[in-house]
């Protein structure tokens, strides 16, 4: 999986910041923390895997007055197996905390308490039914997503809804046998599927489903399937040249200046039809033309007489 690396320089627009976040997920991460803000559901935001920032920015807007962020990351830290070394070598080896700091610093003036580490080490560092909205985007290998789904279980209170990523890439079976075995075993209820990640909750999600459908319908950049699957209602958005919700750029960073236009080609000197033609008249319009044209045409006539 390549990031999308706009740009290398602290970002002035979240677009400018690298990392995998499409415009239909945060209109629904938007529809799903705006919702909960409007229906009294309140608790803390935890975002496991974070990589430069991207989604963790994005998220950390929607913080209300007396609401914790934890975010979860191993940074350049070690993986705690070989196969996760090999993942996070592989995909993320600029990754460093402090370019993630120095990214989500453009755009808000506080951290989020940073956890650096393995995602295993988010039950003991979050406590249980305490957050509202956790989005579970770190390791795709499938016993950390299965315990990150667990952890997302635990920490979650009533209300809460969690994000799984990449539930269906053909490069992550791991995460995608993990989700549907959450939805099949472990008490799961889709509420939705975006191309990219499966949105669900340990409530039931009948509600919230129609609220969701009703907001959908009224849009024309959205479209929508709905299917029955083991007595789960299925819905299933897929954006159609969707734009990204407006987010405020920058509060430090200036727009970069715009690329120097090319520079037009200079004219080259015109030489006269009566100088093309030959005799007289052509002499006369070469001793009429600047220098250096006059000179090329002299030697263009020596040679073609030599030759
Ligand atoms: C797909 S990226 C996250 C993308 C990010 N949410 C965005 O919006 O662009 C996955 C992240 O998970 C982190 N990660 C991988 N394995 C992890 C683990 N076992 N525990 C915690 N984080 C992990 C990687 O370092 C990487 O930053």
């Amino acid at each position: 999986m390549t990031a999308a690396h706009d740009t290398v320089r602290t970002p002035y627009e979240l677009a400018d910041v690298p990392g995998w976040f499409p415009h239909l997920d945060q209109v629904l991460f938007d529809w799903f923390l705006t919702h909960q803000e409007t229906h009294a559901v309140r608790g803390d935001l935890l975002e496991v895997g974070v990589y430069m920032g991207k989604s963790a920015i994005f998220l950390g807007r929607h913080l209300q007055e007396g609401e914790a962020y934890t975010v979860c990351d191993l940074f350049e830290g070690e993986a705690p197996d070989g196969a996760n070394r090999a993942e996070t070598t592989k995909s993320y080896a600029e990754l460093t905390r402090e370019a993630f700091e120095s990214n989500y610093l453009s755009f808000h003036d506080e951290l989020p308490r940073v956890l650096q580490g393995p995602s295993s080490i988010v039950p003991a560092e979050v406590a249980p039914r305490s957050c509202r909205f956790v989005h579970v985007d770190g390791s795709h290998l499938y016993q950390h997503v299965r315990d990150d789904i667990g952890a997302a279980r635990e920490v979650l209170r009533p209300g809460g809804i969690v994000a799984l990523d990449d539930f269906r890439s053909e490069h992550t079976p791991g995460v995608s046998i993990a989700a549907w075995e959450a939805v099949l075993n472990r008490g799961l209820n889709p509420v939705c599927l975006s191309g990219q990640k499966l949105y669900g909750t340990w409530d039931d999600p009948k509600d919230l489903q129609e609220d969701l459908l009703e907001m959908v319908r009224g849009r024309e950049d959205c479209s929508l399937s709905v299917q029955d699957a083991a007595g789960h209602r299925i819905i299933r958005l897929k954006g159609r040249g969707m734009a990204a919700p407006a987010f405020p750029p920058s509060r430090h960073v200036r727009p970069s200046a715009p690329e120097p236009r090319p520079q037009a080609p200079k004219a080259r000197p015109q030489v006269p039809a009566a100088a093309r033609r030959g005799g007289r008249a052509r002499r006369i319009a070469v001793d009429l033309l600047p220098p250096v044209v006059t000179r090329t045409l002299r030697r263009a006539r020596s040679r073609r007489r030599t030759s």
